[in-house]
């Protein structure tokens, strides 16, 4: 039996890691799988409302950490992992993303002797100003399992010298949620709360602190946005961090006198119904742009790069950064059509747990 530390911490992990724990509690005679949510992100809206969505138990273990800054954070997890890997004794302590939980909890078992396998590694914006990316290159480094989501994220990490037998193209495992749960999602009633019809809205969600924390950038954004509002309406769920910036800088009047529609964050079946009806969808998120990837739905998004290039390759996808002209550009040639059909990667297909599951099922090498 391996006993496997399942780590979750911020919201773009639950997703991955629900699929997981379902394959593994399937496999009850070769896996006993824990989850421990670091509390990284803890409000209902951010974290509760996922786990019940995603039909996953309440966690074993909640560290409780909460926010604070990067290092505190970082470290207050590393302080209360330790004694969780001390006692449970795990075979692997499996980690997701590129979360400040994804590193910390890695560190843990990096300096405890206990194998780690990471999913979805390989990614890389080559923006080492981004939090995410020193967790991405951090956590690849100290990993013994290196699964990875697309070919590209292979040739990345042989690229960086990483040795061969330690990586394995397993696929997309954020997809397997996205495709158990796309006929569940038709129960949720958000577009009639929202009085909205397939097809005539767009999407939007901003959170990376490059976009909203600073006020110029935020105030071009917001600029287009309501431009945009214009043609169609946008629905705007806002992340906590947002929220706080749009009202220090008082933005959030310029959005009430618009069609762009601020709402609380949305737990995942609500998002899911959401977007995929969007007509287009505007946004900083990582997961977003693999998302509509699969379902054909025109991306754009609002960053200088990407560590998701396969999405832009396959055609869904457009990077146009922040400045306001390149938005509209965009946004109006998405809408008048002026896009060409998308491609769905390979193994972006609803089975990438069992592949994780079966790598890790292998002997010890
Ligand atoms: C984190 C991840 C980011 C991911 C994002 C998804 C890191 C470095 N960043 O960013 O990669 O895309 O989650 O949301 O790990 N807050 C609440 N309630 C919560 C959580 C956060 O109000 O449940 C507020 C707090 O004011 C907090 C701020 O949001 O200070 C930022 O939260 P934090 O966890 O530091 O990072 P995110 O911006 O959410």
């Amino acid at each position: 039996m391996k006993k496997v530390l399942l780590i979750a911490g911020a919201r773009p992990n639950f997703m991955k890691v629900a699929p997981i724990y379902a394959e593994m509690k399937r496999r009850g005679d070769t896996f006993s799988p824990i989850i421990v949510h670091t509390g990284q992100h803890y409000d209902r809206a951010m974290s509760d409302a996922f786990f019940s969505d995603l039909g996953m138990p309440e966690p074993d273990i909640n560290l409780g950490v909460g926010s604070a800054s990067h290092t505190q954070q970082t470290a207050k997890i590393m302080t209360l992992f330790e004694p969780v890997v001390e006692s449970e004794k795990p075979d692997w302590v499996v980690v997701v993303g590129d979360v400040n939980s994804t590193i910390a909890c890695a560190l843990v078992a990096a300096k405890m002797g206990v194998k780690i396998a990471h999913v979805e590694a390989g990614l890389r914006s080559n923006d080492r100003r981004m939090p995410e990316e020193i967790n991405r290159i951090l956590t690849d480094s100290i990993s013994d399992l290196l699964l990875t989501p697309s070919p590209d994220a292979d040739a990345t990490l042989l690229h960086e010298g990483v040795d061969e037998s330690k990586i394995r193209f397993v696929g997309n495992v954020m997809i397997d949620s996205l495709l158990d749960h796309l006929k569940v999602s038709e129960r949720s009633n958000i577009r009639e709360t929202l009085g909205i019809t397939a097809g005539e809205y767009a999407v939007t969600t901003l959170h990376r602190p490059s976009n909203v924390d600073d006020r110029e950038t935020l105030a071009g954004i917001v600029g287009a946005l309501a431009e945009i509002s214009t043609r169609l309406p946008i629905i705007f769920p806002v992340h906590p961090r947002t929220r706080q910036k749009l009202a220090d800088f008082d933005l959030d009047r310029v959005l009430s006198d618009s069609q762009v529609k601020l709402i609380e964050p949305l737990g995942y079946l609500d998002f899911l119904r959401l977007y995929s009806g969007a007509k287009l969808v505007l946004t900083d998120s990582g997961g977003l742009q693999e998302e509509t990837t699969v379902l054909g739905i025109p991306c754009l998004t609002l960053r200088e790069n990407t560590e998701r290039p396969i999405t832009i390759e396959m055609g869904s996808n457009v990077l146009v950064g922040v400045d306001p002209e390149k938005i509209l550009a965009e946004a109006y040639a998405s809408l008048d059509g002026r896009r060409s059909e998308s491609k769905i990667p390979p193994l972006w297909d609803g089975k990438a747990a069992e592949r994780i599951c079966n790598e890790l099922e292998k002997p010890a090498a």
